[in-house]
């Protein structure tokens, strides 16, 4: 298997990248940051990069993937938590912010690979239970997921060869999870309370033990229709 994943320094990415690698397949992985651990592995290759930057997307991501013209899967796992605020509070540029990790670093990098003629069979575009249903305090995040979900939709339409799908993960212990534990506002935000309630219990595994139920999960996504939006525990 060829996977390219994004955002694999931390969380689930990283964790992916880990058990694909057990499972010998080719791992291409994109962050800012290197993870030491997957750099070793024989059949990692890594390219340190911030997706927000297109140009630097254009510049450095044909060569890094110059050995494979096929990818069974591509995992676009990389975005941002952005402020947990109510809406009326947040600044309208930090929410572009979060869009440009969490929506369009995605589409910039799609329409890459199809231009240099990639055979892709999969897309996972890792969304989350919020971008159907936000509560106080998730609205940039809530916002960017949805529009993850409709890129997806989209994308689905126009490339037939490609199954899409926007991908729920459930809750994995995490970076974004490190953030959301150290809020302190719990009465403002109740999301925030449950989420702090379920890390360091078995709701919330880390993402090296979530990967292989994630890994089965995005098998089963291809069974759904293109375009929709999967959620591994409902699957
Ligand atoms: N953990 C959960 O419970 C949960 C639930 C639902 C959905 N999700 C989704 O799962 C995905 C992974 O999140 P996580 O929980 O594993 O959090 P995480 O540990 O913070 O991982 C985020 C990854 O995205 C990368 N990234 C962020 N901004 C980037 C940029 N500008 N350019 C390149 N890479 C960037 C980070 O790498 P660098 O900082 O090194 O660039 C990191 O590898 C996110 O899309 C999140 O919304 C997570």
């Amino acid at each position: 298997m060829h996977i390219l994943i994004t955002g694999t320094s931390s969380g689930i990415g990283h964790g992916l990248a880990q058990e694909f690698l057990a499972r010998d397949a080719k791992v291409w992985g994109i962050s800012r940051r290197e993870a030491v651990d997957l750099l070793q592995h024989p059949n990692y290759h890594h390219l340190s990069l911030d997706l927000t930057n297109h140009d630097g997307v254009r510049r450095l991501v044909p060569d890094f993937l110059m050995d494979s013209n096929r990818f069974d899967l591509v995992i676009l796992n990389a975005g941002v938590l952005g402020p947990i605020k109510w809406m009326s509070e947040v600044d309208a540029d930090a929410i572009k912010q979060v869009m440009e990790i969490n929506v369009w670093a995605n589409k910039v990098l799609l329409d890459l690979l199809y231009e240099l003629g990639k055979d892709i069979r999969q897309v996972i575009g890792m969304s989350t239970q919020a971008s159907l249903r936000s509560t106080p305090g998730w609205g940039a995040y809530a916002i960017s997921k949805a529009a993850l979900n409709m890129l997806m939709n989209v994308y689905a339409q126009e490339h037939l060869n490609t199954h899409f799908s926007a991908f729920a993960p459930g809750l994995v212990d995490s970076d974004i999870q490190e953030t959301i534990f150290n809020i302190q506002e719990t009465d403002k935000y109740p999301t925030v309370k449950k989420l702090q309630e379920a890390r360091y219990t078995e709701a919330m595994p880390d993402s090296r033990a979530a990967a292989s139920k994630l890994i089965l999960g995005m098998e089963k996504a291809l069974q759904y229709d293109s375009g929709s939006f999967n959620d591994v525990r409902e699957i």
